[in-house]
């Protein structure tokens, strides 16, 4: 039995890492770009679809503090919104160039048409589609997000929602964010990766656009 349940498992770790080998190979030097709205997970699943496949992970919103050598908060504050999308822009084109990796970007971002354009240049979209209640839970623990403080979060989330998601419809894999481990969310990713490239985009698969 023991031994049963160990080579199970060991054939299992194979398996991934096969799978993770193919989906490299033939990402040649795209990014795996994560969209979604505040709270859908992209961070969070983003470092771990990066640790199961060796890739380099990229925070946008990271790069863009850093670029700016301020806080997200503080460049809404300080400049406001349109001077913040000029920078996620550029930063976002500088660092679609450095794929493969997973680059998680933030909220907005996928709206912007050039920015778009940008990702279908260079990338393969995963849009993590969340919930109203899910996308308010996660969001709540943290208060460091301008756009939540413009009025009631709940309101504002669930206006987002409305005019968001059927531009991020347009991303080339859907992905249902819920309370699931992480681990749930990088496999299906994984599979909806690896049928993509399979060529078998046709084919009913649970992730899979
Ligand atoms: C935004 C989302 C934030 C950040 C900024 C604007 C948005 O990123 O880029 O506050 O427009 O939805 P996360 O989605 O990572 O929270």
């Amino acid at each position: 039995m023991r031994f049963g349940f160990k080579n199970f498992r060991s054939r299992k770790r194979q398996a991934i890492r096969e799978q993770a080998e193919f989906i490299r190979q033939s990402l040649g030097d795209k990014s795996i770009v994560l969209v979604g709205l505040m709270g859908a997970g992209k961070t969070s699943v983003g470092r771990r679809l990066a640790a199961r496949l060796n890739l380099p992970f990229t925070d946008a919103d990271k790069e863009i503090e850093i670029a700016a050598g301020q806080t997200i908060g503080e460049i809404f504050s300080e400049h406001g919104e349109a001077y913040f999308r000029d920078g996620e822009r550029r930063v976002i084109e500088r660092l679609l160039n450095n794929g493969p990796q997973i680059l998680a970007t933030g909220g907005g971002a996928y709206i912007n048409q050039e920015i778009r354009d940008n990702i279908i240049d260079h990338g393969i979209s995963v849009w993590l589609r969340a919930n109203l209640e899910t996308l308010m839970e996660r969001t709540s623990r943290r208060d460091h997000r301008p756009l939540l403080k413009t009025g009631d979060p709940k309101t504002v989330m669930q206006h987002l929602i409305e005019e968001r998601y059927p531009v991020y419809a347009e991303a080339d894999i859907t992905i249902k964010s819920r309370k699931v481990p992480h681990d749930v969310i990088v496999d299906e990713i994984a599979s909806a990766l690896k049928q993509k490239f399979d060529g078998n985009a046709d084919a009913p698969a649970q992730g899979l656009k």
